[in-house]
């Protein structure tokens, strides 16, 4: 197995994860205003969108009304150049307990804040992450975050081909620079809608210590969920740097990296990229597995980097993975 030379540095430096005391979980990564209370529910699932009315997008010639945008079982392709042949479970997903993969993924992987990025991974990682959503070992430390749950129930109806269709068609893409991070101290206000964060009118507020990942279009994306449109992530200033320092050097409080991400952390072997993706989703990924949510066999490897690590430190590291180019 290729990831043992990974756990020899792992186990080499040994932190206790006892040390570690249970905080929120970070909300603006987990897409809310504020933490859950206590025994909070997954926030309910609507019904899918029945507007009939014809929409455009400037460069796609088809147009589509919001019901086949957002078809479960068969959702607009904008831009079917923009990828190859998409296997049916991407495209279709299959009835009644599996939706598309390109819905909230999008038919080219670019994905979004409150989902993932799933281009450009190895479909060996891909594959061995979908078994750990089968098995349990994927949750949300946020009992709200409900989409979560529905990549478990996908991912529990799938065949051992469709998770292996889906990874190879993945794989198959490049990650390419979809997220433009900017150092700020005040950001446009923004509303949490179904797990993404966004920009209501002109009013202006104080980014303080999180991050602010909005679309650079709010309707484009979520109203036409148009895979050309990326996203801004708002930073505080000052957290490049420390990411920087955090990442390439580990500072005795975390590990360095490349030495499992790649030297350019754009991925190695297995290991998954982190360069210019979701900082909110990796954020939610650290948290997550210090806090033993998520805890696949692979997860092992990332314990001792996170364990010792505080939120705030985290979000400087992934306010930095995100500014690199893929
Ligand atoms: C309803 C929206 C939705 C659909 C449809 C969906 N996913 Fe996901 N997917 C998510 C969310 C949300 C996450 C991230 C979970 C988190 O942050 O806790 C995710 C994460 C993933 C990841 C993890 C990426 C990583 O870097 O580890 C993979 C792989 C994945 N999805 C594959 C699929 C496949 C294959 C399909 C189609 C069968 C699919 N997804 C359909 C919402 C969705
Ligand atoms: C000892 C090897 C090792 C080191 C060092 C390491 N990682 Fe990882 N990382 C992994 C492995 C292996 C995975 C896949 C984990 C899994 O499948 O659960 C991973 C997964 C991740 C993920 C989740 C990615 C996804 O697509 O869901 C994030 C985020 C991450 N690492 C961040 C970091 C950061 C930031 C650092 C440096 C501070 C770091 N890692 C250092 C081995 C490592």
């Amino acid at each position: 197995m290729k990831l043992c030379r990974f756990a020899v540095s792992a186990l080499v430096f040994a932190v206790s994860a006892a040390t570690m005391s249970a905080a929120d979980p970070p909300p603006w990564a987990y897409g809310f205003e504020g933490p859950p209370q206590a025994g909070a529910a997954p926030t309910a699932i609507g019904p899918a969108n029945t507007d009939q009315t014809p929409r455009s997008l400037p460069g796609a010639t088809a147009q589509y009304a919001r019901a086949q945008i957002a078809n479960r079982f068969g959702p607009a392709d904008w831009f079917p150049n923009d990828h190859p042949q998409m296997p049916d479970v991407v495209a279709h997903g299959k009835q009644p307990n599996v939706w598309a993969c390109g819905l909230c993924h999008y038919p080219n992987g670019k994905g979004r804040a409150e989902n993932a990025g799933v281009s450009g991974l190895s479909a060996e990682y891909f594959i061995h992450t979908m078994y750990d959503f089968k098995e349990g070992n994927r949750k949300s430390a946020d009992p709200r975050k409900a989409n979560t749950n529905l990549m478990v129930q996908f991912a529990k109806n799938m065949t051992d081909d469709e998770i292996k269709a889906a990874a190879e068609y993945f794989g198959s893409i490049k990650w390419t620079r979809w997220i433009k991070v900017v150092e700020t101290k005040t950001v446009p206000k923004t509303k949490p809608s179904n797990g993404l964060f966004l920009i209501e009118g002109t009013e202006m507020e104080p980014l303080g210590n999180r991050i602010v990942e909005t679309p650079l279009n709010a309707e484009a994306t979520e109203v036409l969920r148009d895979p050309h449109s990326g996203f801004t992530a708002y930073v505080p200033v000052g957290a490049l740097k420390k990411g920087e320092a955090l990442v390439t050097k580990g500072g005795g409080k975390t590990i360095a990296c490349a030495n499992c991400h790649g030297s350019d952390l754009k991925g190695l072997g297995p290991v998954p990229g982190l360069a210019g993706r979701s900082p909110s989703y990796l954020m939610r990924q650290m948290y997550d597995m210090q806090q033993g949510f998520r805890k696949g066999s692979w997860t092992q490897l990332m314990k001792p980097v996170v364990a010792n690590l505080t939120t705030d430190e985290m979000m400087n590291i992934v306010a930095y993975t995100a500014s690199l180019t893929p």
